[in-house]
């Protein structure tokens, strides 16, 4: 009989596509996907701690699967992703979940199936009357943290959907902002070569996918752990991708203001398929809180920046990350993130509320904020972006937008889904004759008929 796995995946899009890596190896080794976690054999939980919710409600989840693991001891639960590499959280993880089986972080994400099959042996010997096989009541298998070296090319992936593909550039991230726990959990900046990457996007673009999304913490810091060389740069390998047979369009998440040069700006500029969106986390309007938070640059730059590829970049959007309530913030300082809002004029933002996390210098901060202050300022920051978010859309009804179809849309089933070139997301009906299945994959125009928030509705443009 086969074997079935399942996995669950918290937190950003490096994540998501370490799931579909760890798909890959399973399927490999006789593994199938299993509708619901708990027909599986095998349960992961990839998993975030960039903020205390996220580990929260992992902890949650494998309290709740003690229960699956009762009803079927032979299941193998295993913890990968952030929290599994976080110092310490290893110890709170055994202390909440006793029966987890196997505890693996992300840096030993290659060696998944050699891991089961070692809490698959031990497992055994334990059976077989031999206690010593295994730590008393720790998981079978836990992994040493590691640091993170190299790069690991040739790993099988099972991709979601066939649209758009997720490419991994480059691991890591070196900036340490001092809120955030990445650079320990995710280990230093490691690139992949551009031929390899290149060579990954061409097999993707022959096999059906029209966009990809290049993945990394901190995209423009490409190449910069890699001899010079063509294509090594985060512009050159732009450049480089964009000459790709059959690809419709190149996205990349996350980049960093500080570095976002106007060498990566006209890049952009010159290439077809690199949409004009840009994901700029600003993270602050206070320059004072900037500084604090080790972001190096001011509010100046920034506005600096979005004023510089505005210029150059016809048609671009933006997009941000917000932190409220980082310590120390002042009611002057949060004024100064709301009107950032209105100055930049983001499409977007995520927002969040500032989490300490233990081993960043943040949270060894004195003037940590109340959690109600935060709690006001995130409804407020979330309240004036809407406004803005709102208006922007607003002001697109009328026009024509272009639309990659990736599928239909969730509340209304005729329709097609997908996201214009600034990322937003476009709800269409087919017209006359026109079947969701035949536009798959294509691009679209669009003329917005109404605008909400979040999404843009119109119809197609025979
Ligand atoms: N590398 C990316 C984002 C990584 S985490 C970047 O630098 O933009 C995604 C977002 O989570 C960050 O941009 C930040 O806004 C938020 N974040 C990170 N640590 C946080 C913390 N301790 N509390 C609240 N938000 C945090
Ligand atoms: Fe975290 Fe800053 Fe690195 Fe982004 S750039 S992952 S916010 S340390
Ligand atoms: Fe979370 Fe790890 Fe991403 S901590 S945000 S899943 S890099």
């Amino acid at each position: 009989m086969r074997l079935s796995y399942h996995i669950t995946t918290y937190g950003c899009q490096m994540n998501v596509h370490d799931s579909e890596v760890m798909a890959g190896l399973l399927e490999d080794c006789g593994y199938s996907l299993a509708a619901e976690p708990e027909q599986a054999d095998l349960i992961v939980l990839n998993t975030c701690c960039v903020r205390e919710t996220a580990e929260e409600r992992i902890l949650g989840r494998l309290g709740e699967l003690q229960r699956a693991k009762r009803a079927n001891p032979d299941l193998i639960l295993v913890v990968a992703g952030c929290l599994g590499q976080e110092e310490g959280a290893a110890e709170r993880i055994r202390r909440r979940a006793a029966q987890v089986d196997l505890i693996m972080g992300t840096h030993n994400l290659y060696r998944l199936p050699e891991l089961v099959a070692e809490v698959r042996r031990k497992r055994r010997a334990k059976a077989a009357g031999r206690r010593q096989a295994a730590p008393a009541g720790g998981p079978l298998v836990e992994v040493l943290p590691g640091k993170g070296e190299g790069v690991h090319e040739g790993l099988p992936i099972r991709r979601e959907g066939g649209v758009k593909a997720w490419v991994t550039i480059m691991y890591g991230c070196d900036n340490f902002c001092s809120y955030c726990i990445v650079p320990y959990v995710r280990g230093r900046e490691r690139s992949r070569l551009p031929e390899d990457v290149r060579r990954e996007v061409e097999g993707l673009a022959a096999s059906g996918y029209r966009e990809v999304m290049l993945l990394g913490q901190n995209v423009n810091s490409y190449g910069s752990d890699l001899e010079p060389g063509p294509g090594r740069s985060f512009a050159g390998l732009l450049r480089e991708l964009d000459g790709v047979p059959g690809l419709l369009r190149i996205r990349y998440t996350t980049s960093h203001p500080r570095n976002f040069t106007d060498d990566i700006i006209e890049a952009v500029a010159d290439s077809a398929r690199v949409c004009e969106n840009f994901h700029l986390p600003a993270q602050s309007g206070s320059t004072r809180v900037l500084g604090l938070m080790n972001r190096r640059y001011t509010r100046d730059d920034y506005l600096g920046l979005i004023g510089r590829i505005r210029s150059r970049v016809a048609g671009a959007g933006f997009t941000t990350d917000l932190i409220v309530g980082y310590p120390g913030e002042t009611a002057a300082d949060f004024e100064d993130t709301l009107s950032l809002v209105r100055e930049a004029r983001f499409d977007s933002a995520f927002t969040f509320a500032y989490s300490p996390r233990v081993g960043t210098p943040a949270a060894k901060l004195p003037d940590q904020i109340p959690a109600e202050v935060k709690q006001e300022r995130l409804e407020r920051l979330i309240e004036a972006q809407n406004g803005v978010s709102l208006e922007i859309n607003r002001a697109e009804v009328g026009r024509t937008v272009e639309v990659l179809v990736e599928g239909t849309a969730e509340k209304a089933p005729s329709s097609v889904a997908g996201r214009s070139r600034t990322n937003k997301l476009v709800i269409a009906e087919p017209g006359e004759g026109r079947t969701v299945s035949d536009l798959l994959g294509r691009e679209v125009k669009v003329r917005v008929e109404r605008a909400t928030t979040w999404s843009l509705e119109g119809r197609l443009v025979p």
